[in-house]
């Protein structure tokens, strides 16, 4: 019996979409791997969906996957996603520091607004061990955060110009807009102080009434124009000191 446990968590920026059940394939009551946590994620709407889950660690195990993903409603037609092991050269995730080894897959051709169902199983030679997760594109969308930004004075003026360009991966931008918010931040003898800007739909803001000799770190992240997912995360700081004294 699958039980419906509807939660979102969100690791590793990555969105854990409704699961809504999990069950051992297998009757075998020796001790089951442990379930995958599946993730997936859409940085570049709509056709750049991954799901991922880091591989259990410990065990040194013959563990292979089988991941496939359906409609909801559409019971009898079963892709499979293309799986992709850690470490692998086709990976598009960036070599993490971690030791976290991270299994992805690829899903194809999905459908705008409609609910999938995706089965990660785990095959061992102990036990299997399947994992469900339910999601629907636009609930996943997360784009990656804004590239080249750049910090520069305008003038001799109290302002700073803070440009970007959109993630690479937000592959259909003319079809699919994105829109940007800003944050900067500045530390103070009571702590810091963050401001929020945006949203933009430009790539070019601003900053203004700034306070000279103070050291600024301004970072962007980018969302779909519509407000479909969560914004990226934050791109790197960039750290601006604005000068002391008018030239
Ligand atoms: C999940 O996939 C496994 C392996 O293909 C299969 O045996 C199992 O029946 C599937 N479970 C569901 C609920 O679709
Ligand atoms: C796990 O699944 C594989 C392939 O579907 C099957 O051959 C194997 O017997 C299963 N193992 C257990 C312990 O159920
Ligand atoms: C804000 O505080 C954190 C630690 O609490 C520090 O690492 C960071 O540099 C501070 N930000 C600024 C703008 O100073």
């Amino acid at each position: 019996m699958v039980t419906r446990s509807v939660l979102v968590l969100q690791a590793c920026g990555f969105i854990l979409a409704s699961v809504f059940g999990s069950q051992s394939a297998s009757g075998s009551t020796g001790a089951a791997p442990p379930k995958p946590s599946v993730r997936c994620r859409c940085a570049g709407y709509p056709t750049q969906t991954l799901c991922l889950w880091s591989e259990p660690g410990g065990q040194a195990t013959s563990t292979h996957y089988i991941a496939t993903y359906r409609e909801r409603k559409e019971r009898a037609v079963v892709k499979d996603c293309l799986l992709v092991p850690p470490g692998s050269p086709s990976s598009p995730l960036k070599s993490s520091s971690s030791s976290e080894k991270l299994w992805l897959c690829q899903l194809d051709d999905l459908k705008l607004y409609t609910d999938y169902i995706l089965n990660v199983t785990s095959v061992s030679p102990l036990a299997n061990t399947t994992q469900l997760a339910s999601f629907m594109v636009e609930d996943i969308v997360k784009p990656d955060p804004p590239v080249e930004v750049k910090v520069s004075p305008v003038g001799g003026l109290r302002k700073l110009a803070v440009e970007w360009a959109p993630p690479l991966t937000w592959s259909n931008l003319d079809i699919f807009p994105l829109k940007y918010q800003l944050r900067y931040s500045w530390s103070h003898r009571h702590g810091n102080h963050t401001m929020h800007l945006g949203p933009y739909e430009s790539t070019r803001v601003v900053l203004g009434a700034l306070a000279r000799g103070r050291t600024y770190l301004i970072q962007v992240c980018a969302m779909e124009l519509l407000g479909l997912g969560e914004c990226s995360d934050w791109s790197s700081p960039v750290e601006t000191m604005l000068t002391a004294r008018r030239h």
